[in-house]
């Protein structure tokens, strides 16, 4: 069922929160500050190490402590997961063991959040992107991680070598390494997008009822080459810059509606709407390809879309094997009634209370 329990301590403005989640649908209802969006950055900042909101860790631990603590009980395996953070150290468990990697976490307690800025997917740089398809490839191949640290690695070298002005010889000593993982990161991103493509053309005939989106990865170097040719060709100007300037660290996804891209062609409302859509397609793979379930975290749900748009997105959640978590104003401004199961918590001042 996703997370089973989630005890807060110190974290922004929750000093002590003890609540058992639903399985399907939870609504967290309060007003303006009560401390909604920081309730879902907890789940999320137990999945992914990190907050969605660009803050560091002397934002998130309440003023009135000197560290957060955050302890979930999860379905996986009946797992039991932990963070403590401070501003000079962090410690995650997991059973009561110590581990290291917060990629542990993300595999027990895959999350997806959908808020305020989400938009930035389609507006901004690539990264969002990169971020977007590296989620749901991490989560499907295993080997990924491995591939994409090595890759990392090998960068790192080849780009100190490009820095420090060495011999040619020494500058592609990397290459072998960064080509091999290159091509498989590549061969995993385009198959993850292969299927998201699919998916996204079947939810656009409720959401997007007679245009035609598109999902085209872009690899980071251009097509006609292979990256060996593109790595050799471009020695000279990689030496010029001190840096590698193309390979999967550089990829994109290329999003368009009816042939224009939707960076520009579309509004910031369309734009929010085919977030969610792009979302629920990750939803949907991961549902149908992992006995796990995933959680989405939909921040203020009423204030990003229009009733209509809310109420389809809901009825199409409703019918995925999720764990949702979402933040409102009011509970009268969603329609949730006709859920199998949902519960009502109630945010008052950093306070949380099951609404019965
Ligand atoms: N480190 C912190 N310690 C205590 N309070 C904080 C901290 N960071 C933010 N806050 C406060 O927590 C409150 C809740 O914020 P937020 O979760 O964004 O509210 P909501 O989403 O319900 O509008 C805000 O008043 C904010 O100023
Ligand atoms: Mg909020």
């Amino acid at each position: 069922m996703g997370l089973k329990s989630l005890e807060i301590t110190g974290f922004r403005n929750l000093q002590q929160v003890n609540l058992i989640a639903n399985e399907d649908l939870n609504l967290i209802v309060g007003s303006n500050a009560a401390g909604k969006t920081s309730l879902l950055e907890s789940i999320f900042f137990l999945s992914y190490g990190r907050s969605f909101r660009h803050s560091q860790t002397k934002d998130l631990i309440s003023y009135e402590h000197d560290f957060f603590r955050l302890i979930s009980d999860l379905d996986t395996l009946g797992s039991r997961i932990g963070i403590e953070r401070s501003l000079k150290e962090q410690t995650i468990r997991i059973n009561r063991q110590t581990v290291n990697r917060t990629s542990d976490l993300a595999t027990l307690l895959p999350v997806l959040v959908i808020h305020p800025d989400s938009h930035q997917l389609i507006s901004a740089g690539p990264d969002n992107r990169r971020k977007y398809m590296d989620w749901g490839v991490f989560h499907v191949e295993h080997k990924f991680i491995h591939s994409w640290k090595m890759y990392k690695k090998a960068l790192g070298q080849r780009n100190a070598a490009l820095r420090l002005r060495q011999s040619d010889k020494l500058c592609q000593l990397w290459n072998k390494e960064l080509l091999q993982h290159a091509l498989i990161i590549e061969n995993l991103r385009n198959d993850y997008l292969k299927q998201i493509r699919d998916i996204v053309n079947d939810l656009s005939e409720e959401l997007f009822p007679g245009h035609v989106i598109n999902l085209e990865h872009k690899r980071g170097w251009p097509e006609e080459l292979s990256f060996a040719d593109h790595l050799s060709h471009n020695l000279l100007k990689d030496r010029d810059k001190g840096f590698t300037q193309s390979g999967p660290h550089r990829a994109d996804i290329k999003i368009t509606v009816d042939g224009k891209s939707a960076q520009t062609s579309i509004s910031r409302g369309q734009q929010k709407k085919l977030v969610s859509l792009l979302k629920i397609a990750q939803l949907t793979l991961f549902s149908d390809s992992s006995e796990q379930k995933c959680i989405l975290l939909y921040d203020d749900l009423p204030a990003e879309l229009d009733l209509h748009n809310q109420n389809k997105i809901m009825k199409i959640l409703s019918e995925l094997n999720i764990q949702i978590f979402i933040t409102a104003i009011s509970d009268d401004l969603i329609n949730y009634k006709s859920w199998q199961s949902y519960k009502v918590f109630h945010v008052e001042h950093g306070e949380v209370k099951e609404k019965i």
